[in-house]
């Protein structure tokens, strides 16, 4: 598990996608990369939803020890994805998947593909220092550098070397999480001084101000209280005009209420090897899930009977 992901002690350069990989001598080994972004991707929801990731026969393992198994699904431009399951059941490895954050974890292997606008993200010519500017990630719990508010929001774009006037660029990525009112006089004080629900937000600006085209939440609002959880789904429906979202929650309502599609996934005992294998058993119109799932297994778990 990442540093980031722990949420205690963040190092800057986890969390904004900078372990750019070095060779024994220093030099980075991405030398021939490829460009993976299209200039149509940051266009605005123009009503079509084109697939931005389409996932082939994605398998997951941790050492020897294969956590997901042939997950298939697209994503789809301007929309709110959820992943919905169990406890265990892969719903966070996957996600990780979509911006090569697996790539952080020493165990961790992929196989199949992801596509991200026509181009396999684990392409060995693809930066992911890149993926990770483009795909940004919010995380369970909300980690702040330990740093002033407005340098937890300038620190990604002068990494990313994003020119223009970083107070507007500041301003403007809180202004997006709905935070700016809120610290637009204390800009120069500790993040760390934040309520937790402020911490979210801010974190959420922080993954906004390298301009991304995807944001994938990693149960963002567990650790909120309702109202602070309602302002952030009031968030994601604001912003998913610009941008494409992938989120995981254990909140039945809130998957309902922010999702355009749900994601269900569970774990299938594998009684010999006594381990259990994370796979996707339904995906489809959130209003579908919910109203009229498919799968049984689906059926009991959204009906509360199971999980
Ligand atoms: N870094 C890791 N090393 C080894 N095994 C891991 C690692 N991360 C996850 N796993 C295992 O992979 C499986 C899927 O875990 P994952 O965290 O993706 O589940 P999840 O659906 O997100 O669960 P939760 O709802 O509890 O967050 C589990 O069996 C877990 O123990
Ligand atoms: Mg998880």
């Amino acid at each position: 598990m990442s540093t980031s992901e722990t949420g205690t002690h963040p190092t800057p350069n986890a969390s904004a996608g900078s372990n750019v990989r070095t060779t024994g001598d220093g030099a980075t080994d991405h030398a021939t990369e490829v460009h993976i972004i299209p200039e149509h991707a940051q266009a605005q929801d123009d009503g079509q939803h084109p697939p931005v990731f389409r996932v082939k026969d994605l398998n997951v393992f941790y050492g020897e020890f294969r956590a997901v198994r042939d997950v298939n699904l697209e994503v789809d431009a301007h929309q709110v994805t959820a992943f919905i399951g169990p406890s265990g059941c892969g719903k966070t490895t996957v996600l990780r998947c979509f911006n090569r954050m697996n790539d952080l974890i020493d165990t961790a292997r992929v196989e199949g593909t992801i596509d991200y606008h026509g181009v396999d993200l684990y392409d060995a010519q693809v930066n992911p220092v890149e993926v990770r500017r483009r795909i940004g990630m919010v995380f369970q719990k909300p980690n702040p550098f330990p740093k002033s508010i407005y340098d937890n929001i300038a620190f990604g774009p002068k990494t990313a070397g994003i020119k223009g006037d970083m107070d507007e660029i500041v301003e403007r990525s809180l202004k997006r999480a709905g935070l700016w009112d809120e610290v637009k006089s204390r800009l120069k004080d500790s993040a760390m001084g934040l309520s937790g629900g402020q911490q979210q937000r801010l974190c959420i600006a922080r993954a906004l101000a390298v301009d991304p085209e995807v944001v994938l939440m990693d149960e963002p609002c567990s650790a909120l209280d309702p109202i602070a959880t309602g302002r952030i789904e009031d968030l994601m429906d604001e912003i998913k005009s610009e941008y494409t979202i992938v989120i995981v929650t254990h909140n039945m309502q809130q998957a309902a209420r922010v999702s355009d599609r749900t994601a269900f996934f569970t774990a299938e005992v594998n009684e010999t090897s006594d381990t259990r294998t994370g796979l996707l058993v339904e995906y489809d119109s959130t209003e579908q899930i919910f109203s009229n799932p498919r799968d049984e297994r689906t059926e009991n778990y959204v009906t509360g009977r199971f999980g």
